[in-house]
């Protein structure tokens, strides 16, 4: 059967959605703190509190070689002056792209709430004691995943990975302190960070913080 033949349609299932069902916060750009970290990290607890899935989820851009984008899902690992922290091996394609061109943007999104922040900016390495300490603080199975070092690497037989994964996790057994030299903890330092509140009637707030010589300037945007 061809998706146009199907009842009701893909077409109609998506128009008859509902978007920002429930009741949402409200939102002051008026009464908002002067760096993007503070507001960042009240709008990240609120997220926690309301039990978000995941709410330290969020979408990296990288852009390729080739100057094709990527996007992909990961964990943000901490916030502070510095920027936004995240960690990848540095041999999987995100890790690639970020070594020829060491620049991303960070996009959350926090359905309960309506909530969208974008951060776009340039990406520093983490020194190795810094990543080492990343790496060692990740459960067992997230490092001998990562001492495998094939993500993203085509899988011919998925028996590989349980094989592995074994292999690594003997290793990771006999040598518990072994960091994997290619794990990175990277920070992505801001110039621009946007925060988006939605409003059922769509009344959009927009408030972006721009990077100035004296700290941050805060400009409204059209919705
Ligand atoms: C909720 C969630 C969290 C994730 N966290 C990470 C992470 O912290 N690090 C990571 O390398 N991949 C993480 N992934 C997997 C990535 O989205 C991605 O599939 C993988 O890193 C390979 O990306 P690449 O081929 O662009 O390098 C996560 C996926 C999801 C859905």
């Amino acid at each position: 059967m061809s998706v146009e033949q199907q009842s009701p349609t893909v077409r109609e299932v998506l128009r008859s959605l509902d978007v920002f069902a429930g009741p949402l916060p409200r939102f002051s750009p008026q009464e908002t703190p002067d760096s993007p970290q503070e507001l960042f990290i009240e709008w990240l607890t609120e997220a926690v509190a309301a039990g978000v899935r995941e709410p330290h989820a969020m979408t990296l851009s990288t852009a390729g070689q080739d100057g094709m984008p990527s996007a992909r899902v990961l964990l943000l690992k901490d916030v502070g002056p510095a920027g936004w922290s995240f960690a990848a091996h540095a041999a999987s394609p995100k890790g690639r792209d970020l070594a020829a061109a060491p620049a991303a943007a960070l996009t959350f999104y926090w359905p309960q709430q309506a909530r969208q922040v974008r951060l776009r900016g340039a990406v520093a390495t983490g020194s190795p004691e810094l990543s080492a300490q990343d790496f060692l603080a990740r459960p067992l199975g997230s490092r001998a995943e990562a001492l495998a070092g094939m993500q993203s690497r085509p899988l011919d037989d998925p028996r590989s990975v349980s094989a592995a994964t074994e292999e690594a996790l003997a290793r990771l057994g006999r040598e518990p302190d072994l960091v994997v030299p290619e794990w990175t903890l990277y920070t992505l330092d801001p110039h621009g960070v946007e925060f988006w509140q939605g409003d059922k009637q769509r009344k959009h707030t927009r408030l972006a913080y721009l990077r100035s010589a004296e700290g941050w300037d805060k400009q409204l945007l059209w919705p």
